[in-house]
């Protein structure tokens, strides 16, 4: 959360400044602001609401300076407005931060005691004062050093100076922060995306380091203020996916990629060859393994939640799944044999990281499924297994979902084949029927006109609920998920069976309920439970593959049937009209489908 990017150059920084902005507003959009540093002075100017707006309220011409820091905010402490926008600054400092500040209000009693003032609500606030006392009696590098060690809490820093003009000071704990290489001039950046019109030479700062970026070099420090040595990465640069080509949005863009989402990943873990699956370096012994838990947040939590569904039918492994921000404050029993796989897909998300590194120091084994190869949770686990879906801008998740459930039913094939679990001839089987899912996944697209025309109702409703049963479950509640997160409109996901059990007191005349019922072990129990919502009034929307067998019940209200393939594979193809009954509901009331109210992309604090 938040979009940090700084730029030390021997050339005016503006344009850049603001077009990296722009680009980092799916981290954040509440509020924008930049301090540039030019004769002697700061110059600052912050506002409310989109980037957009920073243009329209002020005369950028009058912003002069070869050094800038900007930010996009996420708000923690404080409303969105424009007094809590950073930079936060003095009139010797200024901040922008991504992170929360936890022991801010100690912090600030004791500046205000010695006479600091304070005009925000901040808890970034603290920072400018803090390390303006601190230089009173060291140098930059001690100021630094003694300031993070006085700060609890996470944070990504960038800082810079009226007196020390030639550079900006980048810090990082917990959240995430990476430095660019340019001719002339260097950068500062919550992530490479931001960077990558201007540089794909990075280095990513560890937690506790900090570092100094000036116009012809960047040197690095660690927690006790001692020299580094780092590592310049060469990203690829594939500008291209990171635009929205001939696409309205983002995330319509996103879901049409789908196909080669899958084609990719079938390319990089399936062995044509032989017909088996590839797990490159996996640094464990099969047996080595007796149990799973998956974890991760919001969408990748669900993917974990379908993969349970798979490992246990594939493999006999025992196999726990668990939200991230409840994972890392329980009383968890570690067990050596078990395999931590942590599913992100910016892999920077906080809680995801903080399970991770609680695994790490309890000794697990720890695995994760991002998308960010680059990323703080793919650096810090034992094995990395990329799910290649290229950038995913649209806040909400759709082609990354793909990908993470793909790598994962890909593991539980293979675990359950080396373990002996899944006979070699299902096996390979089960790999066939993979090759064709890209196909049957851009068949599922094409039903988008009749998922439009559908779109209205659930517009026009209070409410409404997603049912599922077994692996439909979780694609349920993520059907539930993307329709709240754009469309505003209040979605329950439920197991079907469980209706009676209360909320089937929810259900009234004309409510839309959308029924995931694809020929699988549980069809007919899901059928009988949609016969009970419609009885009671309600609009079904049926999703089920297509079979020559009818349904058989009366007044289901609209149907969609996806292609039919082995049962396993029925998740993706459920997922598909499910992301475009969101995209349309959104798309019809007007909304920002991209960065919808209240969220960000990469969840950076807890
Ligand atoms: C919903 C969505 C979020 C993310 C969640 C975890 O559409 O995108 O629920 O899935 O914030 O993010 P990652 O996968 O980056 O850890």
């Amino acid at each position: 959360m938040c979009g940090i990017i700084g730029i030390s150059s021997n050339k005016p920084v503006l344009t850049d400044i603001i077009n990296s902005l722009k680009k980092l507003e799916y981290r954040g959009y509440d509020s924008a602001g930049i301090a540039t540093l030019s004769d002697g002075e700061i110059n600052e100017i912050k506002s409310e609401g989109r980037v957009d707006n920073l243009e329209q309220n002020f005369d950028l011409k009058n912003l002069k300076g070869n050094i800038g820091i900007g930010h996009v905010r996420w708000a923690t402490h404080g409303i969105p407005n424009r007094i809590n926008a950073h930079p936060h600054s003095s009139h010797n400092v200024s901040v922008v931060h991504n992170g929360i500040i936890e022991n801010s209000t100690i912090l600030k009693k004791t500046l205000i005691s010695k006479g600091y003032k304070f005009k925000s609500q901040t808890d970034t606030e603290v920072i400018v004062h803090l390390i303006s006392e601190n230089l009173k009696t060291a140098e930059l590098e001690e100021a630094v050093t003694k300031t993070l060690k006085q700060l609890h809490g996470s944070f990504a820093l960038g800082i810079v100076f009226k007196d020390i003009p030639d550079l900006i000071v980048g810090a990082r704990r917990g959240s995430p922060l990476a430095v660019g290489y340019g001719p002339n001039e260097n950068y500062l950046g919550s992530d490479s995306y931001a960077l990558k019109s201007m540089t794909n030479k990075i280095t990513y700062l560890d937690d506790s380091e900090f570092c100094i970026v000036k116009k012809d070099e960047v040197n690095f420090f660690n927690e006790e203020g001692k020299k580094i040595n780092k590592k310049i990465l060469e990203l690829s640069s594939d500008e291209e996916s990171y635009q929205k080509g001939d696409f309205k949005h983002f995330m319509a863009k996103e879901i049409e990629e789908q196909p080669t989402t899958v084609k990719t990943g079938i390319k990089e873990y399936l062995d044509n060859v032989n017909n088996d699956v590839n797990l490159f370096n996996f640094p464990w012994k099969i047996d080595e393994i007796k149990s799973i838990k998956l974890i991760g947040c919001g969408t990748a939590y669900h993917s974990c939640l379908i993969a349970k569904y798979w490992f246990e039918e594939l493999t006999s492994l025992d196999v726990n799944i668990d939200i991230a921000s409840e994972f890392r404050y329980r009383n968890n029993r570690f067990k050596n044999d078990s395999l931590y796989i942590f599913v992100s897909q910016s892999g920077e998300t906080a809680d995801t990281y903080a399970a991770l590194d609680l695994c790490n120091k309890n000794k697990m084994k720890t695995c994760s499924v991002v998308n960010v190869i680059e990323s703080s949770i793919a650096r810090n686990s034992n094995y990395v297994l990329p799910i290649h879906c290229g950038p995913e801008i649209g806040v909400a998740s759709t082609k990354a979902f793909l990908g993470q459930i793909l790598v994962l039913y890909i593991l539980a094939l293979k675990l359950g084949f080396l373990k002996n679990e899944l006979e070699k001839i299902k096996y390979q089987e089960k790999i066939k029927d993979l090759k064709n899912l890209p196909n049957l996944i851009e068949k599922t697209l094409l039903l988008d006109s009749h998922i439009q025309s559908i779109s209205s109702t659930f517009n026009e409703a209070k409410g409404s609920m997603f049912l599922g049963r077994g692996s439909s479950y979780p694609i349920a509640l993520e059907g539930a998920l993307k329709l709240k997160e754009l469309s505003y409109i209040h979605a329950e996901g439920y197991p079907a069976g469980e209706m009676k059990h209360g909320p089937l007191a929810l259900i009234e005349e004309g409510m839309p309920v959308v029924v995931l019922a694809p020929r699988d072990n549980y069809y007919k129990k899901t059928i009988s439970n949609m016969q009970e919502v419609i009885a009671r009034g309600a609009k079904v929307l049926l999703i089920t593959n297509k079979s020559d067998d009818e349904v058989v019940s009366e007044n289901i209200w609209e149907t969609i049937e996806v292609e039919s393939t082995n049962k396993d594979l029925l998740p993706f193809l459920l997922t598909i009209p499910l992301q475009k009954l969101a995209y349309y509901s959104a798309l019809k009331k007007g909304y920002d489908i991209d960065k919808p109210r209240n969220l960000a992309k990469s969840v950076t604090v807890e």
